[in-house]
């Protein structure tokens, strides 16, 4: 669409409108209508400081304040008709208030400029973001809270390398995820913490002239401060890189969970069973039932980070202050944040309706010599060994039981003797894996006595 007019916006200096390419590269209505809810607050904010500072008069406040009201109810309701001449979302709104009200619609833009506008929208519409993300791990801390609580003494081998290390508890397992988000979730509070700034009257960049009151509409956006430095606040997106930091981050984690899901579903590993809600059926292999959504969540940090590589990049070396290249900001942060809050969702429905298999986790944790640890702990605490001895003489067992294809426990007490004398047979007690996870009761480790502790410190700090 080539539109022959000049912009009536910013068009008091061009003889001609824009060529069509020019119209398409320009144009961001196309996603940052998105903003659109954020515009309107600000603006509104805007034009009753205005008249608060007899910069417009009360009157035109109104109007502008009123007229703005039904531009949003326009949009969403539908009718409103977006046009790309308009290129964004701030002169598509600006526009339909002229239909609608007339001559104030013109004195909105007093001290001020889409700099500061654009900076605050996003902002508004990030730290929305930043809260709905929250809110989502905590749904999905409390879904795995949940399963700690069922399994919180069910065993299951712990992995080192994926290979069998020591036993360790279904709950300890979910606690570990637990621990995880509730980082996740205190990045997105401290992002939120630090660009609760209100860039919204620095103008262009410079500030401006007009007796503006910045504080009135920080204060009327539900920031902390005006941001101080007028140049920085319509030149930093410093706020969208901590939300895709935090949310790669996030994004790992979500990825990692999807993993061992995806892994333990398996039938080679039966150690849990996703719901029919969460799985799906395979075209041609009647017995398949796939874990599409956790492979998915799994894959969704490819997009996730690779959004916060392309804003750095986006952002490197471009000198003070707003640069038309910052427009790429949104498409990032929009694709990135509904992304995790789709992951968030589909791992908070899975955890939720998954049935961790009992008997298959208890198998599994007493194969693979997983108590080897435990029998040396007790050469070292029986026989006052060296813990260096007691690994090198707990190996031999290892090996013998490994030529004899059985597990420690199988071993008779002569077979065991025969590779260290002082054995008794005492030592049976700690080769079971019950006896091995009750007895690591330091601070924070898996017995199931501490994992109950961890659930309801959790469960405090949730309520
Ligand atoms: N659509 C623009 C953006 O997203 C708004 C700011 C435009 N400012 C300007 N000086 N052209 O960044």
């Amino acid at each position: 669409m080539t539109d022959t007019k000049s912009n009536a916006m910013w068009g008091g200096r061009f003889a001609a409108g824009p060529d069509a390419i020019m119209e398409a590269i320009n144009a961001s209505i196309g996603f940052d209508q998105r903003l659109a809810q954020q515009d309107i607050d600000g603006s509104r904010a805007h034009a009753a400081m205005l008249a608060e500072q007899g910069i417009i008069t009360p009157n035109d406040a109104k109007a502008i304040r009123e007229g703005l009201l039904t531009v949003l109810s326009e949009i969403e309701t539908g009718k409103f008709e977006f046009s790309v001449a308009l290129e964004d979302i701030h002169m598509n709104v600006e526009a339909r208030l002229k239909d609608l009200i007339g001559e104030p619609a013109g004195r909105l833009h007093t001290a001020r400029s889409r700099n500061d506008q654009v900076a605050v929208d996003f902002r508004l519409w990030t730290r929305a973001q930043m809260d709905a993300v929250i809110e989502g791990i905590r749904a999905l801390q409390h879904a795995l809270l949940a399963q700690a609580k069922t399994g919180a003494d069910w065993v299951m081998p712990g992995f080192t390398h994926l290979q069998t290390a020591q036993p360790v508890t279904w709950g300890h397992h979910m606690l570990a995820y637990v621990e995880m988000l509730g980082r996740d979730a205190s990045r997105f509070e401290d992002a939120r913490r630090r660009m609760n700034e209100s860039p919204l009257g620095a103008a262009a960049l410079a500030g401006t002239s007009f007796p503006i009151d910045r504080d009135m509409t920080a204060k009327a956006l539900g920031f902390d401060r005006p941001a101080a430095n007028s140049l920085d606040a319509v030149s930093d997106r410093d706020f969208a890189l901590d939300f895709l930091g935090a949310a790669s981050i996030c994004a790992m984690h979500l990825s990692r969970l999807a993993e061992e899901l995806v892994i333990w579903s398996s039938a080679q590993f039966r150690f849990v069973t996703l719901s029919d809600r969460f799985s799906t059926g395979s075209s041609i292999m009647p017995q398949k039932k796939n874990p599409d959504a956790a492979e998915l969540i799994r894959a969704k940090i490819g997009r996730i980070f690779g959004a916060n590589t392309a804003l750095l990049m986006v952002m490197k070396g471009l000198p003070l202050t707003y640069s038309k290249d910052m427009q790429e900001d949104k498409e990032q942060v929009f694709d990135a944040a509904d992304n995790l809050m789709l992951a968030l969702a589909a791992m908070t429905g899975m955890v939720s309706d998954m049935a961790a298999n009992r008997a298959s986790l208890e198998k599994a944790a007493a194969s693979g010599f997983s108590t080897a640890t435990d029998l040396a702990d007790w050469l070292v605490r029986t026989l006052d060994m060296p813990f260096r001895d007691a690994h090198h003489v707990t190996g031999a067992l290892v090996k013998l039981a490994e030529d004899k294809g059985c597990d420690l426990p199988d071993l008779s007490l002569d077979d065991m003797q025969g590779v260290h004398a002082d054995i008794t047979a005492d030592v049976f007690g700690v080769l079971g894996v019950h006896n091995s996870v009750a007895s690591r009761t330091s601070y924070g480790g898996t017995a199931p006595d501490q994992v109950r502790i961890q659930i309801s410190r959790w469960q405090e700090k949730l309520a």
